[in-house]
Order: structure tokens, then sequence, then C-alpha cells
């Protein structure tokens, strides 16, 4: 075992259908797709297969179906390196992704969740010794509210930070904001959750958002604005804008996913809140200059390499 504490990701694992189509099927319409391939996907072990890639050590608890699909992803998630101790397998199917891309990058997913709708409270408890090992835990919203839930209880009786992407957006409890550290939206999925709260005419700026974010008890916020950048609030009174790097994007499925990754390992290796946004930011650029979820994840050289050639841009 390493030094190093383990991240740990509680959450869901995929296969990825992947269709590429020159536009998007309207209602009742059928179009022809231009390609198609298979991934692993799930944002759970994307992010896992994400810091895994840039070395940092993680283990992965969620569960896979006794299907096909199940057994290449537990194969090929050990390949990855990903710890996959904390993964049980389940009767019945492993989750799916319907993925369309279109061909200028931008994605549609419709997820069959299978497997990943029995993610419950006692395989937390079952897989307690990993959550208490870990000096991080990342969660997302493809597995059962309940279990987040009660995640979220236990990284905050554990006093073990917790980032929660919370995507798709859904129902989320008032009371589960003060046991998260860093809360990280994007645009879609923080206006779905400041909807009933604030109807103004005009969107409120990137700042008033994160504020709000901040009054419901969480002590961090980072809003993941695609080509507009990274917003990074805390507790502490911090409001900073992260710029984007500009980049060919070919598919960004899993963007999100690779910028979480890249955030909390940044953390975990020490550097700051913002130095670890942009480096979460580097990792989300290169990973959308790629086609597919896990396999669009860069290493650790790949990103030095990155933001070593964007600072003499
Ligand atoms: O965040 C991207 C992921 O969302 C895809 O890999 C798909 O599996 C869905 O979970």
């Amino acid at each position: 075992m390493s030094a190093q504490k383990p991240i740990v990701v509680v959450g869901s694992i995929n296969t990825d259908l992947v269709a590429v189509t020159k536009r998007m099927p309207a209602v009742g319409e059928t179009v022809i797709a231009s390609d198609f391939q298979t991934h692993p996907g799930g944002k759970g072990a994307n992010q896992a297969v994400c810091v895994a890639r840039l070395g940092y050590p993680v283990r992965l608890i969620g569960r896979l179906g006794k299907d096909a699909f199940g057994a290449e992803l537990r194969t090929y998630l050990r390949t990855t390196g990903v710890d996959m101790t904390g993964v049980a397998t389940s009767d019945g199917v492993s989750g799916v992704a319907m993925v369309v891309v279109s061909e200028r990058g931008d994605n549609s997913i419709l997820v069959a969740p299978g497997a990943n709708s029995k993610v419950t409270p006692e395989d937390l408890d079952a897989n307690i010794s990993i959550l208490r090992d870990a000096g991080m835990v990342l969660a997302q919203l493809e597995i059962p509210l309940e279990t987040v839930e009660y995640l979220a209880r236990i990284c905050a009786r554990e006093n073990v930070p917790l980032i929660l992407d919370p995507a798709p957006a859904s129902d989320l409890p008032p009371s589960i904001f003060k046991d998260i550290a860093w809360f990280t939206p994007n645009q879609t999925e923080a206006a779905f959750y400041l909807a009933d709260k604030h109807a103004e005419s005009s969107p409120p700026t990137p700042a008033e958002t994160a504020q709000r974010f901040l009054s419901n008890g969480c002590r961090g916020v980072v809003l993941k604005m695609g080509a507009n950048g990274i917003f990074l609030g805390s507790r502490d009174g911090i409001g900073s804008l992260v710029p984007a790097f500009f980049v060919n994007a070919i598919d960004t499925t899993a963007a999100g996913d690779a910028f979480n990754a890249g955030f909390a390992t940044g953390l975990m290796l020490g550097k700051s809140p913002l130095d670890s946004a942009a480096f979460g930011a580097a990792v989300a650029a290169i990973s959308v200059t790629r086609k597919g979820a896990q396999p669009s994840m860069p290493t650790m050289a790949e990103v030095e390499k990155f933001m070593e050639k964007e600072s003499h841009e």
C-alpha cells in the first residue's frame, strides 16, 4: 500500500453504447448514425479510471450485473489499476448508457442503471474500512440518492472530504449540503438546483450562484462552465475564475468526470484549490480531444506536457 491515502469513488459503472450523428433525432424521427463504438463508462468508473491514469491510488465502490458487460467491465477496470475490492456483483444486468454524440462533439445520454440502482447503504457499511482509509471520497448521482445521503453522513462522521458531482440533476435533500466539501455542478445542474428559489429575470452571476450553494451549507463550490471556465467559491470567501483551455473538442462525454478526477487528484497532491481547478481543467480539456469516456482520460505526463505548452502560448 502506498503512503498516499487513496481516493475512493462511490458510483456508477456503465457500458457506453455510443452513436455519432450529424444531428440529434427529433421525437418520432429515425436518423442514421455515422459511427458507433462501445466504451467503458459510468460517471463513477470514469472518475476512478481518470484518477488511476493520473497515477494516484484509487478504489471504487459500486455494483456490476451478472452479464457479459459486467464481466468485461470488471476485467477492463482491473487493468487500469483501479482497486475493485469494493465492487460487488448483483443478479440482473449491468448499467448501460446510450450516448448520442453530435459531429460538433456535444452529447445526449440516456442511462439504464441496472446494477447501479442496487448500490445500497449496506454496501457502504460492508466497505467501511475502505471509506475510513480514504483521503477523499468522490460521488455522483447515478446510484440511489439514499445511498449518497448515507455516504455523506459517513464522510462527515469519519472526517473524509466528499466531492459531490450532482449529476444527473436530482432532488437532493437540503440536509446533505453541510456534509459536502466541494459541490461541483455544471451550468445546467446549477440552474436546476437553484430553480425554485430564485426566479429573477436575469440569470445569477457565477459568484451569486456559488454564494447560494455556500449558504446551503457546503464548504466549497466549483461551477463547471464549459468554455467559460471554472468558478471556484469557498467559505473562506474566495471567488475565482479559472479560464478554460481552448482545444478542438471532438467528444465532450465525461469531461465533467475528468475535471472532478483531476481536481481531486490535485488536492490530494497538495495543490491549492485554485491550482487543482486549473489542473482539472487541463485534464478535462485533453479528454474532449479524444473519443469515449474512459479511453479519453489522460496520464499525468500528458497533463504536465499540455500545461507546460499552454503556459507558453
Ligand atoms: O459522464 C459521462 C457518463 O455519463 C458516461 O460515461 C455514461 O455512462 C453516463 O454515466
